[in-house]
């Protein structure tokens, strides 16, 4: 049985699909198996594009993280309600009457965050506002010294008819302001209370399996191969609400602390695939700050917080942003089946499209990362500048000796082909190659004879490979010390 709080109140769900988004759950639309109804009816937390991009269904959820409760946003049109185990779910609904000290939920009592919208202005026809709103009060919520800029906490959010200045000023005069609400102040009680579900164990019910455990996981999958694995669903949701798929199999892998954990190893970094990339980012930010500045445009703040780096690499996308990278840095994958575990390179786990060499019943456990010096690059073309889907990614990791020749060259490229793949003609013409023009010219070259990329609503195939060698020339250019000017068209 699922289990969590829906603001203060224990939810034990009994009745309701396990591939039931937490926003039709929210908004009284989800089937039950009985003849009882579910009846939430919270309606404040709209569906805009029902895809993870608008933000208008953002919500919150408040979760364990070591001994502190972390607010976090999510977009509830894309999250499935498995996801919500041992979490606090908080709406727009939640907010009003949330300050006063004796919490008598007087809800002509603005909270904070929806104070500061009105006095700036920054609201019109609403539509976007109960989203923003919830952005607004992570953001709020988070401490001081790991406060994402304003920016970044309202890029997942779009309005269409207020304009951006106000929402930004409401924001701003927020900044380091202290919490004071009653979320604030019961959070030591609301942790125990969460902590309490967690001890209960492995879960089951309505289709879906809770482990808490790697072990039980991995006999699990061995049992049910056909089982689909939760672990973001930042991209799982999106085949229920824009596949209409049914999904009746799920194991939900964010509950198994060895797959959320990193570890700095002497010569590597040691990733559980259900790290998310928010939680990445720090480590990476010291590591590989090329990788952790891509992560920024990567999905929106909500998206950040639920997707995890084994998804991005398991859906096997062609345009995952995650994967060159990792295939520049020369990254290896551990995958398990039952008790048995093996190492391969990720270069050998895209086979084609949508295509790995994971076999039935073996996951992605960890993502080993070599952290031997570099000299990573990461360019990411895409329509938008936040919260988009490449066009071009790419990431490219060339070794150069004093004599200024090439010794090792990575060149990896996403949105070309129908996998994330290394540029290996590329690769051997630059290997061994004085860093000049005339290599470069020969490397663009291999590239355009080793790719032939799709046209699509995004970019034609000429673009693409244009693209693809102009970055490569760019990386020339930065190697090498030249100033390269970047013109931003708004
Ligand atoms: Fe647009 Fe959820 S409805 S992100
Ligand atoms: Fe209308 Fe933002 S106020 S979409």
């Amino acid at each position: 049985m699922i289990r969590f709080l829906l603001n203060d109140r224990l939810v034990e769900v009994e009745d309701i699909a396990s591939d039931t988004t937490v926003l039709d759950y929210l908004r009284g639309n989800a089937e039950t198996s009985s003849a009882k109804p579910a009846t939430e009816q919270r309606t404040g937390t709209k569906e805009g594009c029902c895809s993870g991009d608008c933000g208008a269904c953002t919500v919150v959820v408040g979760e364990p993280e070591g001994d502190q409760l972390k607010y976090n946003t999510m977009n509830a049109c894309i999250a499935l309600l498995p996801s919500l185990h041992g979490k606090q779910l908080l709406t727009v609904e939640d907010l009003a009457g949330s300050i006063h000290p004796q919490d008598n939920q007087n809800k002509s009592e603005l909270h904070p965050v929806q104070q500061a919208l009105v006095d700036h202005h920054g609201s019109q026809c609403g539509f976007c506002t109960p989203g923003i709103v919830m952005s607004l009060f992570a953001l709020h919520h988070e401490p001081a010294e790991n406060q994402p800029d304003v920016l970044e906490a309202l890029g997942g959010n779009l309005c269409r008819c207020t304009g951006y200045r106000p929402l930004i000023d409401a924001a701003e005069s927020l900044a380091n302001g202290q919490p004071d609400d009653k979320f604030f102040r019961h959070r030591a009680e609301t942790l125990s209370r969460l902590q309490t579900i967690e001890q209960l164990g492995s879960v089951s019910g309505n289709g879906a399996f809770i482990p808490a455990s790697e072990d039980e996981f991995a006999r699990y999958l061995v049992e049910n191969p056909d089982a689909r694995i939760l672990a973001g669903g930042t991209d799982l949701g999106l085949d229920v609400t824009q596949q209409l798929k049914k999904i009746n199999k799920l194991v939900l892998v964010k509950r198994i602390p060895s797959l959320q954990t990193i570890h700095e190893e002497e010569n590597e970094l040691v990733i559980g695939s259900a790290v998310t990339y928010r939680s990445l980012k720090p480590i990476l930010s010291k590591y590989f700050p090329e990788f952790a500045q891509m992560l920024d445009r990567l999905g929106s703040q909500q998206i950040r917080n639920q997707g995890t780096l084994g998804g991005n690499i398991g859906n096997a996308s062609p345009i995952g942003d995650t994967p060159p990278v990792l295939l520049a840095l020369d990254a290896s994958l551990d995958l398990r089946h039952g008790d048995t575990l093996r190492n391969i390179p990720l270069n050998r786990f895209f086979l084609d499209y949508k295509k790995t060499a994971l076999q039935s019943g073996e996951y992605i456990a960890r993502i080993r990362i070599p952290t031997t010096p570099h000299q990573l690059k990461v360019y990411k073309l895409s329509k938008r500048y936040g919260d988009d889907i490449s066009t071009v990614l790419a990431a490219i990791n060339l070794e150069t000796s004093d004599d200024g020749h090439i010794t090792r060259a990575r060149v990896a490229l996403g949105g070309m082909a129908a996998i994330p793949r290394r540029a290996d003609l590329c690769e051997q013409i630059l290997t061994g190659s004085p860093l000049n023009q005339e290599t470069l010219s020969q490397a663009k070259a291999a590239l355009c004879q080793e790719f032939s990329p799709m046209s699509d609503v995004r970019a034609s195939s000429e673009y693409r490979l244009v693209a693809a060698c102009n970055l490569l020339e760019r990386y020339f250019m930065e190697l090498s010390g030249q100033n390269v000017r970047i013109i931003c068209h708004a």
